[in-house]
């Protein structure tokens, strides 16, 4: 698929690397056009016979059947004001994750994103360090990543699961868009939990340990 990213940083270059390798087509943008176009070649030198290519945020906005926002949190409004018509109605995977004290819980930026772009947007991506998102697969004790996913489009969420499953892990799917607010705060927390030293890995049980329930 043709994939745009907004961005030309750490998740621009670590997931459009993979997905490049992965024979997507592949275009990030940044306030620096040569900036963006020296970071693209240094991704096309990653990515075998791929070519990553550069543009301005409406390029990459139009550019894409699938478009990613890739933007620091405090960017957000005026990229998406630039390019965020370009996007009304195609799939819009939101990775953007914020620390405690920056995270607005009023103002979930899943739907900042949705207001700004009238995307079908996916929120995926936001729960790890982007050096994870850099293994080739991300594989922790055995167990492939698992990725979990909140939207309503299906279309949109298949595009996402095609992308997460390219990377070698697992798409889990984590409901609705109404959902996607949840997925947001629980990054935020842990976070926390990681800028205060403590293992967040370890504070879930293992499903057998959680609860007398059914699934879905
Ligand atoms: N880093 C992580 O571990 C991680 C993990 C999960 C999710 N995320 C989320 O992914 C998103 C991108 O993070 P990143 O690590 O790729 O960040 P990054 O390396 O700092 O790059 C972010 C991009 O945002 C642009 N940007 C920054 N401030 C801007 C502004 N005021 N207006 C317009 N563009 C601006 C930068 O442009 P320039 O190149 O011109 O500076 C760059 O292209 C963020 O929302 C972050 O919360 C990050």
């Amino acid at each position: 698929m043709r994939i745009g990213i907004l961005g030309a940083g750490g998740m621009a270059d670590a997931l459009g690397t993979q997905w490049a390798r992965a024979g997507h087509e592949v275009m990030i943008s940044g306030r620096d056009l040569a900036k963006a176009t020296a970071q693209a070649a240094k991704m096309t030198a990653q990515a075998a016979q791929a070519v990553v290519r550069a543009g301005t945020w409406v390029e990459a906005a139009e550019f894409g059947d699938v478009v990613m926002v890739g933007v620091r949190d405090h960017g957000i409004v005026d990229v998406l004001q630039a390019a965020g018509a370009a996007m009304r109605g195609k799939p819009v995977i939101d990775v953007t994750a914020e620390g405690p004290g920056k995270h607005d819980f009023r103002r979930p930026l899943a739907h900042l994103i949705s207001d700004l772009t009238g995307g079908h947007v996916v929120k995926a991506f936001n729960l790890c360090h982007v050096d994870v998102w850099r293994m080739t697969p991300p594989v922790f004790d055995g167990r492939p990543l698992a990725v979990p996913l909140c939207g309503d489009d299906p279309a949109a969420m298949e595009a996402v699961r095609t992308l997460v499953a390219d990377l070698g892990c697992t798409p889990v799917n984590g409901g609705g868009f109404d959902r996607a607010a949840l997925l947001e705060a629980t990054a935020t927390f842990m976070i926390g939990l990681w800028f205060a030293g403590a293992d967040a890995q370890a504070v879930l049980p293992p499903l057998a340990l959680s609860g007398d329930h059914q699934p879905g």
